[in-house]
């Protein structure tokens, strides 16, 4: 089989905002307990943080962390995790039914992300809270000294506002499960309240909205416009969230979720733009996509979580080569849409629904749905280019017309750099690519990096952890303008070209 591409140094998408590379870490299962601060482990730091899993993430190049939640947030009280660790209440979380031990709170996190070279995207509780909380958070975290809350900070240890500078207000509102579950125009309200005072304490602030939980909400789009409705002139992103499963075990289904995520990017796009005309704004709402992944291999074993454990083993899915894949497309997919989409958090980072897994008191490692992501993050930066693209299609259960290849195209200015990154969908055969590069005289295939295998199925392990990983393969080959390459069946694929 074969495919077309055409790249043009002219034709551009926009330029990747690197908070798209972002990802999330919440008080959940073993995300922060056993998994970024374990103080009794031999990797540990002065303040208990997991040192392996900080070089992990830091390979990732990770550079925003959406924290503390989540659904975890809507129940949350932030002053719980502050001040000295022994005085700190142990809390019934209801999100996740478990035990929280406000180990780490704001200050630690701060810290973690400080070492970790990444910034925080800080979530407030709109849930069960409200303005006030949500106001004096952010005086604790960004004032600089003399007020109340900037001065406990100080008394607390950190002498240096952490400056957060992107802040959600609350989570997945829209969804009956959220503690504090809101109607559009309740949260609007709220949201649009609690943003002004938000700002007024530091106006150099950025906040997002919540969108839907996912675009089969029933209340998406009318959601979006309802609360943009209220919000507009306040906030800066609304959020998007979607994460998909292949429980039926329909692989060239699976593949083509991105065709989803694509439809509910131009969706959301089209709302915000629509409540822009009736606004007759100058601005634009950007889009947050906060929360996506693969998620389903934990369901069934979730059921059987402890009720009131203390981080138990919740929401961690072993990830195969087939999601490798379906996450190669929806990175490929975010990309597409740089013009719009600014921020976006892999969900999550760290043991839960995520790329780095860790034992207690053994090691850290990498699942598949590492290696796309990685090679996103580290080659992905730069100018997004149009891509024009004709392959063959299939059509499977819910898509049609889906073509056999998902890529993209990006240049990096500052590196002389043109980086493809590409998805072949087929389940049985390798497809030759041609691409023909407009403006790209004298580039050369540098590297062509893939991730494949003969099973699908395969994933890594504590005990396998290199099961599955990427290879460079000496393939493709420049003429003239055109750029020849095969990408073999079911594969992940990045050609550097410079
Ligand atoms: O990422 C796991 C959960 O998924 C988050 O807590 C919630 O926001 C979403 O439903």
């Amino acid at each position: 089989k074969k495919a077309r591409m055409l790249v043009d140094k002219k034709y551009k998408v926009g330029n990747v905002d690197k908070r798209i590379f972002g990802s999330f870490i919440e008080h959940l299962g073993r995300a922060v307990y056993e998994g970024i601060y374990e103080p009794d482990h031999p990797q540990a730091d002065d303040k208990g943080f997991r040192k392996d899993v900080i070089e992990l993430v830091k390979e990732l190049n990770v550079p925003i962390v959406r924290y503390p939640g989540g659904n975890f947030v809507s129940g949350y009280n932030w002053e719980d995790g502050i001040g000295p660790k022994e005085k700190r209440p142990k809390r019934l979380e209801l999100a996740w039914g478990v035990i929280e031990p406000n180990e780490v709170g704001v200050d630690e996190f701060a810290e973690w992300a400080k070492r970790a070279d990444t910034d925080i995207m800080m979530a407030v509780n709109l849930g069960t809270r409200g303005m006030d909380a949500a106001r004096y958070l952010v005086e604790y975290c960004n004032h600089p000294s003399g007020t109340y809350w900037s001065d406990l900070r100080i008394s607390n240890g950190a002498a240096q506002p952490h400056n957060i500078k992107v802040w959600c207000l609350g989570n997945e509102m829209d969804g009956p499960w959220q503690i504090g579950h809101k109607t559009a125009d309740e949260y609007g309200r709220l949201a649009c309240e609690t943003a002004k005072v938000m700002k007024w304490v530091d106006p150099t602030i950025e906040l997002v909205a919540c969108g839907s939980s996912g675009s089969g909400m029933p209340t998406f789009p009318q959601w979006e416009a309802t609360v943009l409705d209220h919000t507009y002139e306040h906030v800066d992103y609304i959020s998007l969230h979607t994460y998909y499963g292949n429980r039926d075990n329909d692989t060239p289904n699976f593949l083509a979720r991105s065709l989803d995520m694509d439809k509910f990017i131009s969706t959301v796009i089209s709302t915000c733009d629509y409540v822009k005309a009736k606004k007759r704004s100058n601005k634009t709402i950007n889009l947050s996509f906060d929360e996506w992944n693969v998620w389903y291999h934990s369901h069934d074993s979730d059921q059987h979580v402890e009720r009131w454990s203390t981080a138990p083993h919740q929401v961690e899915d072993s990830y195969n080569l087939e999601d490798a894949l379906v996450v190669g497309c929806m990175l490929i997919t975010l990309l597409k849409h740089a013009d719009r989409v600014k921020i976006a958090c892999l969900a999550q980072l760290v043991n839960v629904i995520a790329p780095i897994m860790t034992e207690k008191g053994g090691p850290a490692w990498k699942q598949t749905i590492y290696y796309p992501f990685m090679h996103a993050s580290n080659y992905g930066r730069g100018t997004v280019l149009m891509p024009v693209v004709d392959a063959p299609k299939y059509d499977s259960k819910d898509f049609t017309d889906v073509p056999i290849i998902e890529s993209v195209a990006i240049e990096n200015e500052e590196k002389n750099e043109l980086t493809i990154f590409a998805v072949n969908r087929d389940m049985e055969d390798a497809l030759e690519l041609e691409c023909v590069l407009g403006g790209y005289e004298g580039y050369k295939v540098k590297e062509h990096i893939i991730l494949n295998g003969d099973d699908i199925k395969a994933g890594n392990s504590v005990e396998r952890p290199d099961n599955v990983i990427p290879r460079k393969i000496q393939d493709g080959r420049v003429d003239g303008e055109t750029l020849s390459v095969m990408l073999p069946r079911l594969s992940w694929n990045v050609i550097r070209l410079g």
